[in-house]
């Protein structure tokens, strides 16, 4: 949990520009009984939250019911890839919703078809099969029991070891979470699997080394074979500091993959659908994983997951695929925001393009600056996604933003 917010009201500085408006106290004193409420009935993980109780949203803006409107840097928590109230999302799920059907798990639909159609024709081979799935951690999950039934069928019982990256979240479930790189997270966990290993992650400051060397270093020094490794998955950037490998490291990454007959799988539940300025985040390296997934962004709005791969066997849920509801919103967004105009994905607000090296979102420009050499202070990431770096207090900017009008996470 992050540090919490005080629920005194206190004077800030009124604000009135173009985007944003902050005309109370903050926080809100009206809002005060909704947030003492959410403490009192949810657990302690739900604290730390910004205190800004959202009223209605429209494109890279959230709104309260008290006159105040901010710029939303979470984007929903990676999520509103397509902006808030996007016309067609609602509508699809308006008409969506008069039909009435609302499940159908057992059974086919024609928009679970046009959805998955919809998907694969955007996934480059031999990602050819798409299965729709309800979280990001469920796709984790899934990936880890497709490498293992993959590395147990070609290799036998000792090929069974899943290498993800330190600092790397994958969500919060039990084998999501082993695969994470945030020894914190897992302490709950105590009998960890050993099938699990990390390595570091070639961002090129935490990890000055990010040659691909380095990967093959860190598997011996944990005494794994190459042959006994049934999958390699990464984050494609790591979200918690919004950092990408070398594309040669990556590609050298695939090859290896290949030679050892291990799956190479690409978390794309942050860098999917356009958050990296291109459709899919693996194509900064040139590569393409065997199993990549999919989340937030996927559906800009209600909850969506989904696993894209060559690789099978089976996993189910009792949501799995059962995405009538969905599906029919994500179509037509798909069709609509990607409709799908690569074009209009890899480029910046002001119309250059994602990979010219510029400093990225125009706003962000304006109040930071180009990565410092250092590393310690500034801005780093591309596309839509972007961290800034605080050096000593993590989470004073953030703290101090909100109230000024940009809601960052
Ligand atoms: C890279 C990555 N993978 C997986 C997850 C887990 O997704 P969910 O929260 O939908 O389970 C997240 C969530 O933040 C994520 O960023």
């Amino acid at each position: 949990m992050s540090r919490e917010y005080s629920l005194t009201p206190k004077r800030v500085a009124r604000v009135e520009t173009t985007y944003r408006r902050i005309v109370t106290k903050f926080p809100v004193p009206q809002s005060i009984p909704v947030l003492e409420k959410l403490q009192a009935l949810e657990p302690v993980a739900m604290r730390g939250q910004p205190p800004v109780v959202w009223s209605h949203a429209n494109g890279f803006q959230v709104s309260d019911a008290w006159g105040n409107q901010w710029i939303d840097w979470s984007s929903g928590v990676l999520i509103t890839n397509a902006g808030h109230g996007r016309r067609e999302i609602v509508d699809a799920i308006v008409e969506h919703a008069s039909s009435e059907m609302l499940t159908n798990y057992c059974f086919p639909s024609e928009i679970r078809k046009r959805m998955v159609e919809t998907l694969a024709g955007l996934l480059p081979a031999p990602l050819e099969k798409v299965f729709l799935l309800t979280t990001g951690s469920e796709t984790v999950e899934c990936a880890i029991k497709l490498c293992r039934i993959h590395g147990v069928l070609a290799g036998g019982r000792r090929k069974h070891v899943i290498v993800s990256f330190e600092k790397a979240f994958h969500g919060r479930t039990l084998g999501s979470q082993q695969a994470g790189g945030i020894p914190a997270l897992k302490e709950w966990i105590v009998n960890l699997d050993p099938g699990f290993v990390q390595v570091p992650f070639p961002d090129g400051f935490r990890t000055e080394d990010n040659s691909f060397a380095g990967f093959e270093r860190a598997l011996s020094e944990h005494d794994i074979l190459p042959e006994d490794v049934a999958g390699v998955m990464l984050e494609t950037y790591q979200g918690g500091s919004a950092a990408f490998a070398p594309a040669a490291y990556m590609q050298s990454l695939r090859r290896w993959c290949t030679e050892h007959n291990a799956l190479l799988v690409c978390d794309e539940v942050q860098a999917g659908f356009g958050r990296t300025g291109k459709l899919w985040g693996f194509e900064h390296y040139g590569i393409v994983p065997d199993l990549a997934l999919f989340g937030k962004g996927i559906s800009s709005s209600l909850a969506l997951l989904s696993r894209g791969g060559r690789a099978s066997g089976y996993h189910g849920s009792a949501f799995a695929g059962q995405h009538d509801f969905n599906a029919h919103g994500q179509s037509d967004l798909l069709r609509s925001c990607t409709g799908i105009d690569r074009s209009a994905v890899e480029r910046e607000p002001d119309g250059k393009r994602a990979e010219d090296g510029r400093h990225p979102a125009s706003a962000a420009a304006r109040v930071g600056g180009p990565v410092p050499p250092d590393r310690t202070r500034g801005w780093q990431g591309t596309g839509g996604r972007h961290r800034v770096r605080e050096g000593g207090d993590e989470g004073a900017g953030r703290r101090s933003c909100v109230g000024r009008g940009r809601a960052l996470h």
